[in-house]
């Protein structure tokens, strides 16, 4: 589909139906798909839907405002596009297409150290706010050497993603034989990301100036210990239910790591985010950013950058409806009493917030 068609999908479930029809069986495995019997893909789905929202009234919402702050900077809506590896699977130009869907659209990017073009041709593509996002596959010099090229790149903050001391079985990938075309050289060095510790987050933090993202942190004594080093912010993730199977929802995780975290750290969270009133659930309950993964490469595969900045429009137009109807004019103004614990509706999957689709694309009817 060329760019200006891209206009023409009313709703995200047209963006998923669309990327179905773009993709092959094993890039559309790769990206749906979790670990083993992907019991967290699940989870990060049961989690959002076992939130209500507790409505008020009353309060003139005729001027919504649903743009938030990144690192400090203006953005136009709580969201970043999360790291995703093998982008290039999704749409040809890989993360420089999300990066000039960000740039375009006004959110910021993460960049995955294992996602062509690179670090140096997806700052190039676009100018947008970005953050870097490493594996560590290599000692101290060469983690010292990503952070100079991220630096000298106009990136503001470098991640450690936390939960991958192992790569877990993705049995979608590997029934369908899936060879992803990128995993040769990810696969070098792991012994690095194993041995990573907090040692080693002390030592980053110690040598670089720039603000420190874990992506990964699940539990709250982790939490506590991230706040202990002065990490900047902890990023809330199970990887969307790609790495540890039978873990919680990432939506019901997130309450005991913003108290650990105390206000000494922002708290990012990913996992199971499609719609717009996730997101606003998140920021109610005490979130400052929402990484969408899934969902971003979804719009990418629909119809590249005017797919992805279409898929983001929806989703700006879906939280400013929920806000005002929640009858709040800013983000700043949710707090957790928007929100209370409820029976979810949907039998939970990765798919599930379109339950429009049918059971071929992974939504499932009504429990
Ligand atoms: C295809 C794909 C590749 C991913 N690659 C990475 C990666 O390179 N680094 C990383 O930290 N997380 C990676 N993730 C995890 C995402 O950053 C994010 O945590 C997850 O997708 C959030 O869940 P969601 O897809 O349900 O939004 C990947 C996710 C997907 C779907």
């Amino acid at each position: 589909m060329s760019g200006p068609a891209a206009t023409q999908f009313l709703t995200l479930h047209e963006i998923v139906v669309a990327a179905r029809a773009n993709l092959a069986p094993g890039p559309w495995g790769y990206l749906i798909g979790g670990t083993e019997t992907e019991t967290t893909v699940r989870r990060n789905r049961l989690a959002l839907d076992s939130i209500a929202f507790r409505p008020r009234v009353l309060r003139d919402v005729s001027a919504v405002d649903s743009t938030a702050t990144f690192l400090g900077r203006a953005v136009r809506l709580p969201v970043i596009l999360a790291p995703v590896g093998g982008m290039e699977s999704f749409v040809a130009e890989g993360a420089a297409a999300a990066a000039r869907a960000a740039a375009q659209f006004g959110i910021p990017q993460m960049l995955s150290s294992v996602c062509h073009p690179g670090l140096e041709a997806t700052a190039a593509a676009a100018d947008t706010l970005r953050v870097f996002q490493l594996y560590v596959r290599g000692d101290e010099a060469w983690v010292d050497d990503w952070a100079r090229r991220a630096r000298a790149h106009g990136f503001s903050a470098f991640c450690f993603t936390v939960d991958s001391a192992f790569y877990s079985r993705r049995e979608r990938d590997l029934i369908g034989r899936y060879v992803k075309p990128w995993r040769a050289d990810a696969a070098a060095g792991v012994k690095y990301q194993a041995a990573l510790s907090w040692d080693q987050v002390k030592r980053f933090k110690d040598r670089h100036d720039l603000p420190v993202i874990l992506k990964g942190i699940a539990t709250a004594e982790d939490a506590e210990i991230a706040v202990r080093h002065g990490v900047e912010v902890i990023y809330v993730s199970n990887h969307g239910g790609r790495q540890l199977d039978h873990g919680l929802g990432s939506a019901a995780v997130l309450p005991e790591i913003v108290a650990a975290a105390g206000g000494h750290a922002e708290v990012w969270v990913d996992g199971g985010f499609m719609r717009g009133s996730d997101v606003v659930k998140a920021i109610a309950l005490g979130a400052r950013c929402v990484g969408l993964g899934r969902l971003a490469c979804l719009g990418l595969a629909a119809a590249g950058v005017a797919g992805l900045v279409r898929a983001l429009e929806l989703m700006e137009e879906e939280i400013r409806t929920c806000l005002g109807l929640l009858g709040v004019t800013t983000l700043a103004e949710l707090t957790p009493a928007h929100v209370a614990a409820a029976p979810p509706v949907f039998e939970p999957a990765a798919l599930s917030a379109f339950p429009l689709l049918g059971e071929d694309l992974g939504a499932t009817r009504p429990a």
